[in-house]
């Protein structure tokens, strides 16, 4: 999958991934991360996701990276309420309510942009690219953060090691991800549809709390 497949995915509505309610992870998990509200969130590869308004409504203002703009503007019209957009490094970004979209690459999305983020949540960004981009994403999201940052992952196995997007990817394999940069915690493993099964961890960024 390249960002342009991505881009497609949007414009011919093949986006399977999305959820019309937040996702469950959120209540069982969100609360024991302890983060305050009024703390900014990090969403990365948010889609339109619902989670945003989930974390939102919690009084975590929000900041999701998205390539697509069809995933924002779709964002967006899901509330009779104005939106307003702004350009920032190099980023098209909108913001409504207390959710903020950064349309672009998320590789691009710098650590200077990223200063005051207090915590993050991952659903299908992790398992929604390749082997070789996974490495990439795991280092650039650690760079992100600053020490004794928390979030959750939501990742995904399934018995088909060819299939992909979502891409199976085991426990092994996000250990050797994460564990450089996070302390992990497996929370909860359970099926979901279609012979899925779902992972819930809690990361916490390596080195002195600050
Ligand atoms: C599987 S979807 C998950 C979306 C969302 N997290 C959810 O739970 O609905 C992955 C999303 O990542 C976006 N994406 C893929 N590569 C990206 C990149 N390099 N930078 C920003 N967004 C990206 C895609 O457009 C897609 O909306």
């Amino acid at each position: 999958m390249t960002t342009t497949d991505w881009l497609q995915r949007w414009q011919q509505g093949r986006i399977g991934f999305h959820r019309e309610a937040a996702h469950p992870a959120l209540p069982a998990h969100w609360q024991r991360l302890e983060i305050e509200a009024g703390a900014k969130i990090l969403v990365p590869l948010c889609g339109k996701s619902r989670d945003m308004r989930w974390l939102a409504e919690r009084g975590h203002p929000v900041l999701g990276v998205e390539l697509s703009p069809l995933a924002v503007d779709q964002f967006v019209a899901q509330l009779d309420q104005p939106a307003l957009r702004y350009r920032q490094s190099g980023f098209e970004c909108t913001r409504q309510g207390s959710v903020e979209l950064w349309c672009g690459d998320f590789f691009h999305f710098q650590v200077d942009q990223a200063a005051e983020l207090a915590g993050f949540y991952d659903r299908a960004a992790l398992i929604a690219l390749p082997p070789a981009t996974r490495q990439r994403y795991a280092h650039h999201l650690a760079q992100l953060l600053l020490p004794g940052t928390r979030g959750l992952l939501v990742t995904l196995t399934h018995q088909d090691p060819e299939r992909g997007p979502p891409f199976s990817v085991s426990h092994e394999e996000v250990e050797a991800l994460m564990a450089p940069n996070f302390e992990l915690s497996l929370h909860d493993v359970s099926a979901a549809e279609e012979g899925l099964v779902e992972s819930v961890w809690e990361l916490t960024r390596r080195g002195p709390a600050i």
